[in-house]
């Protein structure tokens, strides 16, 4: 059955990727974008998705978005919460400012669009939420005490949330990708990143689009008794 879904970070990246595979098995898909408006207008060129703009970190913000969604296009049955942001450096080194932006973001953006979305779920009897969490939140990272954090947090609030939803028909889910060929990845310094490869059984990078078959699976019917997992998509990197 379509259903209508919101990919928060949908126009680039994984998130990108989870856009498509939602909208190849039907749905209809609403991408939410941050902040790069021209790769956003290239986006939905390409791809007929809308894409709407709000900063997920920003309570009211994500309220007023969600709710134009709805009312645009219909109550929202998915939410994948994708959008997510970087900001590594060694704890010494860290600022506030790199520690808050991170939580703020990548957790209190799945509190934000839990708050506008899963209370229509619940009342509607079906639900899913997909949180992209991290192998870095399950494992730890050097240079990512703000990130790690914040991912682990990811971790347990899908747990708690499955709790809450399971009688109504809402699952909730996370999956803990590995080091994905992305511009997010790309960005660590080459040096770095070869050691990390090195440690990967598989012996590459992931694909996007092998995060988002995961995603796809989990908003199906067929995943109806999945909730409150995490799905590890690593290559064996971290086996948890
Ligand atoms: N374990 C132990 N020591 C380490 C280390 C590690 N993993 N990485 C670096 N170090 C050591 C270095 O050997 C060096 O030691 P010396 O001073 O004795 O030579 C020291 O730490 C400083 O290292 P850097 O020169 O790298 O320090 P820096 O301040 O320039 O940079 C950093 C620190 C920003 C954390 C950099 O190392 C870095 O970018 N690391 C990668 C972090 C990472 O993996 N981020 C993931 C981004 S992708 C993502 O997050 C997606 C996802 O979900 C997987």
């Amino acid at each position: 059955m379509a259903r209508v879904a919101i990919v928060t970070g949908g126009t680039r990246g994984i998130g990108e990727a989870i856009s498509l595979a939602l909208k190849d098995r039907g749905h209809t898909v609403v991408a939410n974008y941050g902040g790069n408006e021209e790769k956003a207008k290239a986006f939905t060129e390409a791809t007929g998705i809308p894409a709407y703009k709000w900063d997920v970190g920003d309570h009211e913000a994500t309220l007023a978005g969600c709710a134009r969604v709805a009312e645009e296009v219909g109550p929202v049955d998915i939410v994948v919460n994708n959008a997510g942001i970087t900001r590594d450096g060694v704890l010494h080194k860290m600022s506030f400012d790199d520690w808050n932006e991170v939580m703020r973001i990548n957790l209190g953006g799945c509190f934000n669009m839990a708050k506008a979305c899963f209370p229509g779920m619940r009342e509607r009897g079906w639900g899913r939420v997909v949180n992209i969490g991290s192998i870095n939140g399950q494992a730890g990272q050097y240079g990512q005490v703000n990130y790690a954090a914040a991912k682990s947090g990811i971790h347990g609030f899908t747990k708690a949330l499955a709790q809450e939803g399971a009688k109504y028909g809402v699952t909730v889910n996370a999956i803990a990708p590995g080091y994905i060929d992305t511009d997010m990845v790309a960005a660590v310094p080459a040096p770095v990143l070869e050691k990390i490869v090195a440690k990967i059984p598989v012996g590459r990078l992931g694909h996007a689009y092998e995060i988002a078959r995961g995603v796809a699976f989990l908003c199906s019917e067929n995943a109806a008794f999945v909730t409150g997992s995490t799905m590890s998509i690593n290559g064996g990197q971290h086996m948890y």
